[in-house]
């Protein structure tokens, strides 16, 4: 059998610092014990943004490599090793359907709605909320990146994650007038009142199955256990949770419980797996298993023959062409949360 974990070590030993390896939570163990970074979105777009290296091998899901693609210095490469791996989620909106909506918001409430794309969307979404003065966000800051534009009395749309919209909006007291649901035929309901919050109907379907059963059955066998899930699960869930937040949150949280504590964990399967087998003194159970085929698509061969391509002739290289205004949404997440 080939080692790849031995074969990738050698060539990053060879690289010595030209190339970087920057791993997403969700993916293998192996993928992420030889990666120079881990973590959540937010901490992968903001470790890739102040790396020097002139190639970032990016083990995660397109969208993701596309935004340290956005954000990289001119001199640098950004590879993603299986370019089919995408995320159904963010195929829910692009740039021309942003347009539309912001149009339909200006007609139906004589308003200009602030763009507030999460990062699970592609390279024309965020140059749309470039473009209209908005920044992106992700699991980890949604809160702090609306709270900056209702500061400023603006309205704002939300895409592509409603789960994420709602769940936010709800941790932020938002009451239900405040708050419309927008989908693909722009019909608004109407209730007199400016509306704070337009969110679009979009999901992660991987987030998507946990259910309510799901919860009552970790109850019936662990009573005082208790439940983590992610913001992209439905509203529902998030309100029987104890904790939800970003992937780098839970890992977080879950690391810093006593040892002997229970926890059922509503996100990817693979990634509970992996903070199963790292805390062996906690008892750490899928809230269901739920796997993401996707960033399932890099594994240890597709990783070693990215890197072998960087000396020869370069596969997977991610392109974005335009992304001026891209730039701008994701620097002006950046500035608001590091402040
Ligand atoms: P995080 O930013 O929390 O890592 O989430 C990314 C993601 O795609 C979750 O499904
Ligand atoms: Fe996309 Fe869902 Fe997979 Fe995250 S878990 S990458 S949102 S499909």
């Amino acid at each position: 059998m080939i080692n790849y974990v031995k074969k990738i070590q050698k060539l990053k030993d060879k690289f010595d610092g030209k190339v970087v390896i920057s791993a997403h939570h969700y993916q293998h163990p192996e993928i992420v014990k030889l990666a120079d970074f881990v973590g959540d979105s937010y901490k992968l777009a903001v470790d890739c943004s102040r790396v020097n290296a002139e190639y970032i091998v990016f083990c995660g899901v397109r969208f993701m490599a596309e935004g340290a693609a956005i954000l990289a210095k001119e001199n640098q490469k950004i590879l993603l090793p299986k370019m089919s791996a995408g995320c159904p989620l963010a195929d829910f909106i692009d740039g021309e359907i942003m347009e539309n909506v912001l149009m339909s918001i200006e007609q139906n409430f004589q308003i200009s709605a602030i763009p507030v794309v999460y990062m699970n969307s592609y390279t024309d979404a965020k140059n749309v909320c470039g473009k209209f003065g908005g920044a992106v966000c992700t699991s980890s800051n949604a809160q702090k990146i609306l709270e900056y534009y209702f500061a400023k009395g603006q309205s704002v749309f939300f895409a592509p994650d409603f789960n994420l919209g709602i769940n936010t909006a709800r941790k932020m007291n938002l009451k239900e007038g405040d708050i419309i649901k927008v989908n693909k035929d722009l019909t608004f309901s109407k209730n007199g009142k400016t509306p704070k919050l337009f969110i679009w109907d979009g999901n992660c379907r991987v987030h998507k199955r946990f259910i309510q059963s799901d919860v009552e059955q970790f109850k019936a066998k662990y009573p005082n256990g208790k439940l983590i899930v992610h913001p992209e699960c439905d509203e529902a869930i998030v309100n029987l949770a104890d904790i939800s937040g970003s992937t780098s949150k839970i890992f977080s949280e879950i690391e810093k419980s006593k040892n002997g504590s229970v926890w059922a964990v509503g996100t990817e399967y693979f990634f509970v797996k992996r903070i199963t087998d790292q805390f062996p003194q906690k008892t750490i159970v899928p809230l269901r298993q739920s796997i993401c085929a996707n960033m399932a698509k890099i594994n240890l061969q597709n990783l070693y023959e990215t890197l072998k391509s960087i000396d020869e002739n370069i596969e997977n290289l991610i392109v974005v062409n335009e992304k001026q205004n891209a730039r701008k949404s994701l620097q002006k997440m950046i500035e608001i949360v590091e402040g």
